[in-house]
């Protein structure tokens, strides 16, 4: 096996090591005592991944020399509540944590966000390492800083931003996902691949990645993902601009999701929004000719959805209730060629066409 591959991330309010490799998890307890100086290491895990990683992580970092504790919260974003915070928050404090300790994610975006934003606020903040165990949270979530829990009023309406001081991504932990939770981190792997990488995109295009993919190939496609973002988030850390970007595809796919009432992933969510966005872009004019046929046959190849058949009323209405929206609008990111993508502000009379042209509009393999 290669060695695995670390991807250094600046940012105005820390740089750390992204590590991407498979097998990773016996090392997890040196890796972290280099990276933070901490007496005492938190794990923050769930009952799906709880019963198959935290026995290896906990054995690690104990023979690093690290003490040790941990919370196995109820897997599900439903569960990703104000009462899980504070379940967490309580265990930190039982656990005696100080500001010279540090928080553990493991598990999948869920996991990660929750703990990070424990991590965020527990006296003002520790630092939160992150250990990723699905792709959607490996090429996305796990980078970046976002942290957040959902409230009655949204998803993700409440959180904060933390850069993590260090990521272990083990591709082994992929062997145990569903094909289904696999694919949903494709989607954010194709819509990072449309954003910034054509080569990426062209061998997406062609036979999918699976898990059985050999993992030296599984481990450089990764860490092509962790890059792509990494270049974003070391520009516009905070969304204020480039950032924007990555919410290619999402606008459509937050308002498929939501009004799925969260039953389809987000990954699929993310595809189907991102051939609905350019369905209706390039018929405006605003996406090179051929595009939404390239994208869709890169969700296909990848056994991702390319539309919706939610009604349209329903995907304007979850739409222009987005966190993301701007007073009469929304920031809308266009693709416009493989490789390159603007963020236009669009009107809800104009979000409105976008919806009628390109949602119901493909051809097959929508989420219903
Ligand atoms: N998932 C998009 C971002 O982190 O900005």
């Amino acid at each position: 096996m290669s060695e695995p591959i670390a991807v250094a991330v600046t940012t105005s309010s820390r740089d750390y090591e992204v590590v991407v490799g498979k097998d990773l998890l016996g090392s997890l307890g040196e890796r972290v005592k280099r990276a933070v100086h901490a007496d005492t290491a938190f794990v923050v895990t769930d009952s799906n991944v709880g019963p198959l990683y935290l026995d290896r992580a906990l054995a690690s970092l104990d023979t690093a020399g690290l003490a040790t504790a941990s919370i196995t919260l109820p897997a599900g974003e439903q569960h990703k509540t104000l009462t899980s915070y504070g379940a967490i928050l309580d265990a930190m404090a039982h656990a005696g944590l100080t500001r010279d300790d540090v928080v553990v994610a493991l598990g999948g975006g869920v996991v990660g966000d929750m703990a990070g934003f424990a991590a965020a606020t527990y006296m003002r903040g520790i630092e939160v390492v992150q250990v990723p165990t699905t792709l959607l949270s490996m090429v996305d979530s796990s980078v970046g800083g976002k942290t957040a829990i959902d409230v009655a009023a949204g998803k993700n309406l409440v959180g904060a931003f933390l850069q993590p001081s260090l990521v272990v991504a083990d591709i082994a932990c992929l062997s145990t996902l569903t094909p289904y939770v696999f694919a949903d981190g494709m989607g954010e792997v194709v819509k990072h691949a449309v954003l910034a990488d054509s080569q990426l995109f062209g061998t997406l295009s062609e036979r999918p990645l699976t898990q059985d993919t050999d993992s030296s190939y599984l481990v450089e496609v990764v860490a092509a993902n962790v890059r792509i973002k990494r270049d974003v988030v070391a520009t516009d850390e905070r969304e204020r601009g480039l950032r924007q970007t990555l919410n290619l595809g999402h606008t459509i796919g937050h308002a498929i999701e939501a009004a799925s009432g969260y039953t389809q992933g987000h990954g699929h969510c993310v595809a189907a929004g991102l051939c609905c966005v350019t369905r209706a872009t390039e018929q405006l004019g605003w996406s090179e000719a051929g595009l939404a046929t390239r994208i869709e046959r890169c969700c296909l190849a990848q056994g991702l959805p390319i539309d919706s058949n939610i009604p349209h009323e329903d995907i304007l209405h979850q739409a222009t209730f987005d966190k993301k929206r701007h007073g009469d609008s929304v920031n809308l990111v266009v693709p416009t060629r493989v490789g390159k993508s603007e963020v236009r502000r669009t009107s809800l009379g104009e979000l409105s066409r976008i919806v009628e042209l390109g949602c119901g509009t493909g051809m097959q393999e929508s989420l219903s």
